[in-house]
């Protein structure tokens, strides 16, 4: 039985002031409201706004200091080593791109890089620049830590990163994080994970896990204010130049020569996004301050409540349970029902946001469905849920899906029909 005081969202966001209007909003994986602490805390910042680094008045003073203290947070809150350099950048998406194009540039086309199949495109895709190698998948959508160790042996010596995600952003699933930097350090290699699901549920221990390379958004921690990070070793950040050519990037330029800063300035050309690197900052002392430990609770609270709630839907299909550590992150679907239609039928007969499709994770979406025995070029709607979660949203879901799964089939023909 849950404790219902654990089903109580520990994280506080802004909402839409029509209370009236209920919304569920099972959708938290895509992104994430503001804190009110996020708010308030721009709105401090906001009258002293200036350029970074730039100017001497105090405005610019003010704001280079703010902008460098959020940089000392997230360094401090990440548990980041001495010798790792927190980068601003736009997002998650932005920071593996940047990787990987100085992993082209310092070390070439050849460089051996290890990912796998369950990836999110963010950290599938731009791997392909490189020599990049996949870690299969078990039938419950993980990856097959058996492959990973045949993979770090066979490239013993040659292999430059293994990356993963730190929680699956379709079947929740979060790998043993320090069994993959020992196998990746075993072969030489270094660790990257792709944080972006996992950096709003679990504390980010860099240094006591072994990760060497991380990145994730602050639009999924409660401060969508368009920023990220990259957390690179220093060594790495200044062993070429940096992918983007500007502003801030130099120590000195003639016509012929450029002299490059060093990190984390080198790899942050242009004015920098200030309100956003605030903004990501106090969100990660928020969720310090409430505590991670609190936080965990809350989301096997959620997910066990979860797990009941879809047991209880007839006919609905799931792809099996992941195995070992997960967050709140699950797909599902009714076979013969279109997924965009279940999404838009809860969404305006239910109140509650969910997303349908294949969640920029085609491969491993494709290989769930397999297991599923539907088609593999079909979907699924996912439902996410974390910290500004309560369990009457979750209720809610269990009630929707119920209550389309009463009339299927007619409710799918009826809506099929209407929805257009
Ligand atoms: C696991 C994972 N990695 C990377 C990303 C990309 O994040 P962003 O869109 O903030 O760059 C996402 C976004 O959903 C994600 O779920």
């Amino acid at each position: 039985m849950v404790e219902r005081a654990l089903l109580e969202a520990p994280v506080d966001v802004v909402r839409a002031p029509d209370t009236a209007l209920r919304e569920a909003n099972l959708d938290v994986a895509a992104t994430t409201p503001a804190t009110p602490t996020v708010v308030a805390r721009v709105l401090e910042v906001l009258p002293w706004y200036g350029s970074v680094n730039r100017g001497s008045g105090v405005r610019s003073r003010v704001t280079s200091e703010i902008y460098e203290d959020a940089r000392a947070t997230v360094h401090r809150l990440i548990g980041a080593r001495a010798d790792q350099a927190v980068i601003f950048v736009r997002a998650a998406t932005d920071a593996i791109n940047k990787v990987a194009r100085k992993l082209l540039t310092q070390d070439g086309a050849g460089t051996v890089v290890v990912t796998t199949e369950a990836e999110h495109h963010a950290n599938l895709l731009p791997w392909r620049w490189l020599d990049v190698r996949h870690v299969g998948l078990l039938p419950d959508g993980t990856p097959d830590t058996d492959h990973l160790a045949a993979l770090c042996q066979e490239h013993r010596g040659n292999l430059r990163l293994v990356s993963v995600s730190g929680a699956s952003n379709v079947t929740g699933h979060v790998p043993d994080l320090p069994l993959w930097a020992r196998l990746a350090h075993e072969a030489g290699a270094e660790l990257f994970v792709d944080g972006a699901q996992l950096a709003p549920h679990r504390a980010l221990e860099l240094a006591a896990m072994g990760i060497d390379h991380m990145a994730f958004s602050g639009h999924k921690i409660y401060a969508p204010f368009g920023s990220g990070v990259l957390v690179s070793p220093v060594d790495f950040i200044e062993g070429g130049p940096p992918d983007i050519w500007g502003g801030g990037a130099v120590a000195d330029v003639s016509l012929d020569v450029i002299e490059w800063n060093c990190a984390p300035g080198r790899d942050e050309a242009g004015s920098p996004n200030v309100l956003g690197a605030v903004a990501l900052a106090t969100a990660l002392e928020t969720l310090h301050e409430i505590g991670f430990d609190r936080l965990q609770a809350h989301d096997d609270a959620l997910i066990a409540q979860m797990e009941a709630e879809l047991a209880s839907v007839p006919g609905l299909s799931r792809p099996p349970t992941p195995a070992g550590d997960r967050v709140g992150v699950t797909a599902f679907a009714f076979a013969g029902f279109p997924v965009r239609d279940l999404a838009r039928l809860l969404a305006d007969d239910h109140g509650v946001s969910v997303r349908a499709g294949r969640f920029c994770a085609h491969p491993l979406t494709r290989h769930l469905l397999g297991q599923m025995g539907l088609p593999v070029d079909g979907g699924l709607v996912r439902v996410s849920f974390g910290g500004s979660t309560n369990g009457w949203e979750v209720e809610r879901l269990g009630q929707a899906l119920r209550a389309v799964a009463a009339d299927l089939p007619e409710t799918a023909v009826r809506y099929s029909d209407s929805a257009g």
